[in-house]
């Protein structure tokens, strides 16, 4: 694979907020970008993590759990969703955060959904990452233990006709980057 091939993934990957509602998602696709997504790296290769694929008439009810205040309308016409599930990190992980004063947790959880939302793109796939979610309507949808956290879901299903891609809006580089030798 060459370095232009990532680069292409990347900027074609981006938040999609527009999804063809006709066009379901089948369950080996969904099934398969979890496990790519669940190759990524962990601190301690604690794995903090579980995955849930919605879809159906369970995933047209979940949409309501993250459009409180009249946000992510666009949510309604996904097909799916995958719901990321906060896992207890292992023993070292746990201690390392401490000593290291360091959120391994929820960094491990933002790494694994990085691989995710890339591969799912790789897959002809779109996606938009969820934080803006309201966990207790999330939990209550999906029978969930009342400890469950759900850091954020990601509406994953295919763009509707027509949706472009645009060109990356990112601070310039030299305010995120420098070099030091
Ligand atoms: C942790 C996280 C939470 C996000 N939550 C939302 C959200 O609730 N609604 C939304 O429309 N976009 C959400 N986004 C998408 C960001 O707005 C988007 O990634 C950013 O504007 C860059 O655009 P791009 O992903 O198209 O490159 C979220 C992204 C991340 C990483």
């Amino acid at each position: 694979m060459d370095i232009k091939d990532i680069e292409k993934l990347y900027l074609h990957r981006q938040s999609c907020r527009s999804f063809d509602c006709e066009k379901p998602v089948s369950d080996e696709l969904l099934k398969e970008v979890c496990r790519l997504a669940l190759l990524a790296p962990s601190a301690c290769n604690s794995q903090p993590w579980k995955l849930l694929a919605v879809t159906g008439e369970r995933a047209k009810e979940l949409a309501a759990g993250v459009q409180d205040l009249g946000m992510n309308k666009f949510a309604s016409d996904a097909p799916a969703f995958i719901v990321v599930l906060e896992g207890a990190g292992n023993l070292s992980a746990t201690v390392g955060s401490r000593f290291k004063n360091t959120d391994f947790l929820h960094n491990d959880i933002g790494i694994m959904t990085a691989h995710l939302v890339l591969a799912a793109d790789a897959a002809g796939l779109s996606t938009c990452i969820l934080g803006w979610r309201n966990e207790d309507k999330l939990r209550k949808i999906l029978h969930l233990p009342e400890k469950t956290r759900i850091p954020h879901i990601i509406a994953i299903g295919y763009a509707s006709e027509g949706y472009e891609i645009h060109d990356k809006k990112r601070k310039p580089m030299e305010e995120t980057f420098a070099l030091i030798k």
